[in-house]
């Protein structure tokens, strides 16, 4: 059996999209977890939008010339996430996925990109073990949450004119900037938001499979998380808490959030553990 390897190309989406729902599908029915993608048409707006953003790299797998699965690492911030990964289930278990992860792992070494990070689905014994042998390290188990909570009046929309100030939190407590991901979702119209305290930004959160936050303590980032599960719409409302930082997941737990299952953080490359309050998501 030949795997060929190519960057994902438009007309790719929808049978890639196909795909991806099938092959999370069938993973999530097996352990009787709810879907990551409700429906076909969500994963095809997913991989039709990573596979159209130039600050993603997209590669698509074919055997016998028929398309068999696909991945993407994102490189919109210096820190560079990878995901999703997925082989068609008539498929896998035939070394697909291996050849999907190092392609996406030699993109970044080519662009000198050395902090690579994702989000592991803690039921799939295969990815873990898949990650795992080409060198990422766990570091952190994350509950994903259906956000619950009140609004809070120091939160406020995000603004193009926070942005130093979003830049600034992330890499005093992250280490590295995620300034673009932020203006990103800000040009999208996606939902964002800010909290602050004496005039000041201290707090934010980008809600959602895709976002991210950092607070300097619990309350702030708690405060945020309501927020954003009474203003942002219901696609937005998944949360992300490591299990590390056991008062921030306890006070979303007393605040009205729901788990609905664990991910593992895995990096490559130089890794800090970050400071105060933070959510990850499927980006890094
Ligand atoms: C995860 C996924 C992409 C892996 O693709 P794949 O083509 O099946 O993986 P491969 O055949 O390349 O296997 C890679 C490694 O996984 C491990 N592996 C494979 N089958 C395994 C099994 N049944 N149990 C444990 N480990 C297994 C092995 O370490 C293997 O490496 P090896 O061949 O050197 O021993 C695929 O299973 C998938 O699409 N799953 C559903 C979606 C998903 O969960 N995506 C990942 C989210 S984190």
């Amino acid at each position: 059996m030949t795997i060929d390897l190519r960057p994902v190309v438009a007309a790719d989406v929808k049978p890639l999209a196909r795909i991806c729902y099938e092959a999370f599908g069938a993973l999530h029915e097996r352990h009787s977890t709810p879907r990551d993608f409700d429906s076909l048409e969500t994963a095809e707006m997913v991989i039709g939008m990573l596979a159209s953003n130039p600050a993603f790299a997209g590669f698509a797998a074919r055997v016998d010339g028929r398309l068999v699965g696909s991945n993407f690492i994102s490189f919109v911030d210096e820190v560079a996430g990878v995901g999703p990964i997925t082989v068609d289930p008539a498929c896998q278990g035939a070394g697909v996925g291996k050849a999907l992860m190092r392609a996406v792992l030699e993109e970044a070494s080519r662009r000198g990109v050395q902090q690579v990070r994702l989000l592991q689905e803690a039921i799939n014994t295969t990815s873990l073990s898949l990650y795992t042998s080409l060198g990422f390290e766990w570091r952190d188990s994350v509950a994903i949450m259906l956000a619950g909570g009140k609004g809070d009046s120091a939160c406020r929309p995000m603004r193009s004119r926070d942005l130093d100030s979003v830049e600034r939190i992330a890499e005093r407590q992250y280490g590295a900037s995620r300034r673009r991901e932020a203006e990103s979702a800000l040009a999208a119209g996606l939902p964002a938001f800010v909290r602050e305290s004496r005039g000041e930004v201290t707090a934010y959160l980008l809600p959602g499979f895709m976002g991210h936050g950092f607070g300097p303590d619990v309350e702030s980032m708690a405060a945020l998380v309501g927020h954003a599960a009474t203003t942002a719409p219901a696609m937005f409302h998944r949360i992300f808490a490591p299990l590390s930082q056991g008062s921030f997941y306890r006070e979303l737990l007393r605040r009205g959030c729901r788990t609905v299952k664990v991910m593992s953080y895995m990096t490559v490359g130089p890794y800090t553990p970050p400071r105060g309050v933070w959510m990850p998501s499927i980006l890094n």
